[in-house]
């Protein structure tokens, strides 16, 4: 089973939309191991962002993520990083398909309501930048949502 660490963003908690976008990914299927409200640090944005440092946006983003508390979530899945992005949409609001959540909710470049991790490397390293302390073990009934064969 595979994990992602997705982040509602400070528009999608000030906008009051946090519960809609978990619901998307809850009805999906995905399980919730880990979720916080948290303000982010200038230091774990900076960790966080660390491949974007010599883009010209990112002083904006790092302001952006520490602006107002954000919803951090573990997901687990079959196939759940790759999953977390096609319903997040494309990066940018007005380029997101209608249907993921960037593509209903946002038409704006840099306040596009989550973030997810986009590979197993970048997700192992997320989930451990986001919840060292672990995340929570618990039973799922996915009896319906999983075929009992591709259960791993
Ligand atoms: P994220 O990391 O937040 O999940 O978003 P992403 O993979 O779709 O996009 P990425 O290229 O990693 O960019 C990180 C975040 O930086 C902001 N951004 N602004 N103004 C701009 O040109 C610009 N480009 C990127 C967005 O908030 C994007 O989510
Ligand atoms: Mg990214």
């Amino acid at each position: 089973m595979e994990r992602t660490l997705i982040l509602l963003k400070p528009d999608a908690v000030q906008r009051a939309l946090c519960g809609r976008v978990l619901t998307r990914f809850e009805e999906k299927g995905l399980k919730i191991v880990g979720m916080k409200l948290m303000h982010i640090s200038d230091e774990l944005a900076a960790r966080h962002y660390a491949q974007h440092k010599e883009r010209p946006f990112y002083a904006g983003l790092v302001r952006f993520m520490t602006s107002s508390p954000v919803v951090a979530l573990a997901l687990q899945g079959n196939g759940a990083i790759a999953m977390c992005r096609k319903m997040m949409g494309a990066t940018f609001g007005a380029d997101a398909e209608p249907g993921t959540i960037r593509g209903d909710f946002g038409s704006s470049r840099s306040f596009n309501l989550v973030h997810g991790s986009d590979s197993p490397e970048a997700a192992a390293r997320e989930l451990a930048l986001f919840f060292p302390e672990g995340l929570v073990e618990w039973d799922y009934q996915s009896t319906w949502i999983y075929d009992a064969s591709e259960e791993l």
